[in-house]
């Protein structure tokens, strides 16, 4: 059988639900492969998910981050593509010149609102939920230099009520992100417009 022409790595520093998703939807794809999820956190229980999906792990310092270990790693496993799914750290320049357009993240708002340093997960919904917006949602964005601010390839909405709590929105915002990232990642590696 060929290999798969788009071989993506995933980054995660948490429970990585995202990654599994995404690990999920590619399984058993013909042209897109998983190969290795990376992390900064030893304790990231997305680690646990890809051993699930036989799927190669990593954990890196941020010395390693910085120094270009990560970059080589990258390079001798082949990756084409790398993916951020709740990934905390801002990427190193050096990554960003080699991956060039071919990286791309998830935001759990409408960027340009709540996005930036240090607005993660569930720090976000609380901001939404303070500022007393009635909708919010993901936003799926090529990564560049800068905190949220690469180019905007999809967003999807939810509503907001004022009976809504932080960890009731999270819920509604992951469902979106569960229903749309890995499609959306998939329409991007393989150059089909997002539909
Ligand atoms: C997701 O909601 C993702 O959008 C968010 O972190 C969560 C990770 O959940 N990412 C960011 O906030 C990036 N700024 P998961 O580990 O269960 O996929």
């Amino acid at each position: 059988m060929n290999k798969p022409r788009v071989r993506l790595a995933l980054f995660a520093s948490g429970n990585g639900t995202n990654a599994e998703a995404i690990m999920n939807h590619f399984r058993h794809h013909p042209e897109v492969e998983v190969i290795l999820l990376l992390s900064n956190n030893p304790e990231a229980f997305a680690l646990e998910r890809a051993k699930k999906f036989q799927v190669k792990t990593s954990v890196f310092t941020r010395q390693e981050f910085r120094d270009g270990h990560v970059l080589q790693q990258l390079k001798e496993a082949g990756a084409t593509h790398i993916v951020l799914a709740g990934f905390l750290w801002l990427i190193p320049a050096e990554l960003i010149s080699a991956f060039r357009d071919h990286i791309v993240n998830i935001h759990p708002a409408l960027l340009p609102k709540f996005g930036g340093k240090g607005m993660y997960g569930s720090r976000v919904h609380e901001a939404v939920k303070a500022a007393g917006d009635t909708q919010t949602g993901i936003t799926i964005h090529l990564v560049n230099e800068r905190y949220d601010e690469g180019r905007i390839l999809f967003q999807a909405e939810c509503e907001v009520l004022s009976s809504d709590t932080p960890d009731t929105i999270a819920a509604k915002v992951h469902a979106l992100e569960y229903k749309h990232y890995p499609t959306v990642i998939e329409q991007w590696c393989l150059r089909r417009q997002p539909s």
